[in-house]
């Protein structure tokens, strides 16, 4: 594990991934111009990456290195990118601000919005599935948990029970589903495709790494709840106070604000306990990641 600092360490794998971005997506010269314009605006300049960052300290963990961990990084953030350009839209949650931008609706139209979303999906697998790479098994795996974590038994689907929800007040073990889906479900394929494909070798190794993002990944969406309620529009570069105005279950409503905190600190202790038991080492980045996960301000 580097010996970085875990700021620098975050900078400048936050560089790596725009670079990475910037090169796979098509150039805003290739026709159909708009619509790749759009794509490029959606997704270049302004996310946080955690989820890419996720996949590198997963392969930091699993311990060998591997150029296929570039690919895992920029396919999440596509997926990522997609699913907000599809979140924000005015049949979902309605939202005109993103990463502190118009919303790309808003810059572009709803219809080009709702097609940059499919082709950033697309690009995602197309990414991943290249027929250069030498470990075609490997690549297999993880597009398949890539497929799962997207679809309905994961990302989409957990925007389904998000939508139907609204104006219901959902118990602890529905809300628990629903943010394991909308969430979880890519933060945890982020966590285990890095270390896949740094050919994460002991079971052992691998079902830590899957304790640890599954902690992750629901502490991640309870502490999005918080920020909502708790943070403002300048800071969030999104639209503060949404959850409440749409009547939305989160576990703020569920618990309240300081039960909700606790709830986050609670699952950022469970997730590190997984794999600090395993390798305090090789850990460490996880570790930090965690703890900026829960930690965050935006
Ligand atoms: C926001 O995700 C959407 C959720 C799944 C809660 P992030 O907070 O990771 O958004 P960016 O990528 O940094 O903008
Ligand atoms: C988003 O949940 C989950 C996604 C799959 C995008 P939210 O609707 O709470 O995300 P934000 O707060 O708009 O980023
Ligand atoms: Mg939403
Ligand atoms: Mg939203
Ligand atoms: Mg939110």
């Amino acid at each position: 594990v580097s010996a970085l600092k875990f700021s620098e360490w975050v900078s400048s794998h936050q560089t790596r991934v725009e670079h990475l971005l910037d090169e796979y997506l098509p150039s805003n010269k290739i026709a159909p111009l708009s619509l790749h314009e759009a794509m490029r605006y959606a997704t270049l300049n302004g996310g946080k990456r955690i989820r890419a960052l996720l996949a590198f300290a997963a392969a930091e963990f699993a311990g060998q290195e591997s150029r296929f961990v570039d690919k895992v990084a920029i396919a999440v953030e596509l997926i990522h990118a997609y699913s907000l350009v599809h979140d924000d839209m005015p049949c979902m949650d309605d939202d005109d601000l993103r990463r502190g931008k118009p919303s790309c609706h808003k810059k572009y139209d709803e219809s080009t919005a709702l097609l940059v979303g499919d082709a950033l999906q697309s690009l995602a697998f197309e990414i991943l599935t290249n027929a250069q790479e030498p470990a075609q098994k490997k690549q297999l795996e993880i597009t398949h948990q890539l497929a799962i974590a997207s679809g309905s038994r994961g990302m989409a689907g957990g925007q389904q029970i998000d939508l139907e929800s609204s104006g219901k007040s959902l118990n602890e073990s529905e809300l628990e589903m629903m943010h394991m889906h909308k969430t979880g479900a890519l933060i945890r394929a982020s966590v285990i495709m890095g270390g896949l494909a740094s050919g994460i070798e002991h079971s052992s190794h691998l079902k830590a790494l899957t304790g640890y993002a599954n902690f992750i990944g629901l502490a991640f969406q309870v502490t999005d709840d918080i920020l909502d309620a708790e943070a403002d529009t300048q800071t969030l570069g999104k639209t503060a106070g949404k959850d409440a105005l749409q009547q939305k279950s989160t576990y703020v409503t569920l618990l309240g604000l300081n039960r909700a905190k606790q709830k986050a600190k609670d699952l950022y202790e469970q997730a590190i306990h997984e794999i600090q038991q395993v390798d305090a080492n090789r850990s460490k980045r996880l570790v930090e990641i965690a703890d900026w996960i829960t930690q965050r301000g935006f």
